[in-house]
């Protein structure tokens, strides 16, 4: 039987900090790749039936994050041919840096500071960004998780400045060189 293109058939997942387009590229590869695309916050939200910062501000972000665990482990189970969009946190666990690659091909969308802090001021649904100094919140943050995004990722594309169409170029290329290693 002849080897499948990760694209054809695999789960693509997305990756990268909260601002670097996970939600608008997945629904762009959705259509590009004709698979459906499935956002894990948006599945926390309709099954808790509350918004994540209804769910931070109620039972903390533990809570939360024990959530996008659970959700990963019963994803990695069932998912097939989709793009799959996760939190800009999903990554930081070890445990949920091994379920996303057993999901499928991980491609981290990476993204400087201050083009997050340009996309995102005024953003008042991200709990972690609800503070006087976003940038800071924003640099300090990403330095932290900068080695986790890159760790778990098999394909890296840098969205800084680029249109959505190079994005998805980038992103086609990456798929197609990781499936030749
Ligand atoms: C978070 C990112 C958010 C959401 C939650 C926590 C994070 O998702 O999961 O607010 O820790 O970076 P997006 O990256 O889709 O904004």
């Amino acid at each position: 039987m002849s080897k499948k293109h990760p694209e054809e058939q695999e789960n693509i997942v997305l990756i990268g900090f909260m601002g670097s387009g996970k939600t608008s590229v997945g629904l762009r590869l959705s259509y590009k790749f004709q698979k459906t695309v499935l956002d894990t916050d948006k599945l926390i939200e309709s099954r808790e039936g509350r918004s994540i910062s209804e769910i931070f501000a109620s039972d903390g972000e533990l809570y939360f994050r024990d959530l996008e665990t659970k959700l990963l482990k019963e994803l990695a189970q069932r998912l097939h041919n989709r793009i799959l969009s996760v939190g800009g946190g999903t990554p930081l666990r070890e445990e949920n840096r091994k379920l996303l690659k057993e999901i499928g091909t991980v491609v981290y969308l990476r993204i400087r500071p201050d083009t997050v802090y340009e996309r995102l001021k005024g953003d008042t649904v991200r709990p972690l960004l609800q503070t006087e100094d976003p940038l800071g919140r924003i640099t300090e943050l990403l330095d932290r998780r900068k080695a986790l995004y890159e760790a778990a990722a098999d394909v890296i594309v840098d969205v800084d400045g680029l249109e959505m169409e190079e994005v998805l170029e980038r992103i086609a290329a990456g798929l197609r060189k990781k499936e030749e290693q």
